[in-house]
């Protein structure tokens, strides 16, 4: 199966995941990448059983609306059921580093909002340790090189992703050269440096369930 087929496959996993355990007329959660790109064409599929939406992107935001499914502000969503997202890499205890796609912020804030956080991934994302994938930090312009220099206080190497702003308006540092070993530690002190608005790594709040793509079917795990 090709990487393409394998999230495919994830993706309407995770409607029929939707389908089965979300109440009718409830608001789901969208996340941003490839993966939720295929979940999205999924959701279409059954949209008249989801109220609406909320998108942790503009690009997904576009989407959902391209099939015609209803995207709310979050600041009118006081329950979300499910929010569904992919990652960049997730461990055995649904430990993740997001934002690849630079959308980390608006994703930690939806999932923040949501009961469950359901991951969609292909198998090559499960990892032993975080860190092989450069963790994303979105910082406030400013800030940039200030922040840049504490992170290399912390063992990282960053570097700017150039050409790319945020769709808050900051920039991303993408951390090279870390391994992981303690990601919720890391997440808070990371989240202490001023001018950080928040790095992917997912720990504090890990997902609740992944659902990976292998070539023998889709598996689910929980912590
Ligand atoms: C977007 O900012 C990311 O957090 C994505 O969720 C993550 O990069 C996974 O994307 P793919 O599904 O495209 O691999």
């Amino acid at each position: 199966m090709t990487q393409d087929e394998l999230k495919q496959a994830v993706a309407k996993a995770a409607a029929d995941y939707v389908a089965a355990n979300v109440p009718p007329g409830s608001i789901v959660g969208v996340g941003t990448g490839s993966t939720a790109n295929f979940f999205i064409d999924e959701l279409a599929k059954i949209k008249d059983r989801v109220a609406a939406t909320v998108a942790s992107s503009e690009a997904t935001k576009k989407r959902l609306e391209g099939h015609g499914i209803k995207v709310l502000d979050l600041n009118e969503v006081s329950r979300m059921p499910v929010y569904v997202d992919g990652a960049d890499e997730i461990t055995a205890k649904l430990e993740m580093v997001k934002g690849g796609g630079g959308a980390l912020t608006r994703e930690k804030i939806v999932a923040a909002v949501a009961d469950r956080f359901v991951c969609v991934c292909d198998q090559s994302k499960l990892v032993g340790t975080l860190g092989s994938f450069p963790l994303p930090v979105e910082v406030i312009p400013m800030a940039r090189a200030y922040v840049a220099r504490e992170v290399e206080k912390l063992g990282g190497q960053p570097k700017l992703r150039e050409g790319f702003v945020t769709d808050n308006g900051n920039l991303i540092l993408d951390v090279h050269g870390l391994a992981i070993t303690d990601p919720a530690g890391f997440e808070t002190r990371l989240n202490q440096i001023v001018g950080v608005v928040t790095n992917g790594l997912f720990a504090c709040r890990g997902a609740d369930l992944l659902l990976l793509a292998t070539p023998d079917g889709v598996r689910s795990m929980t912590r």
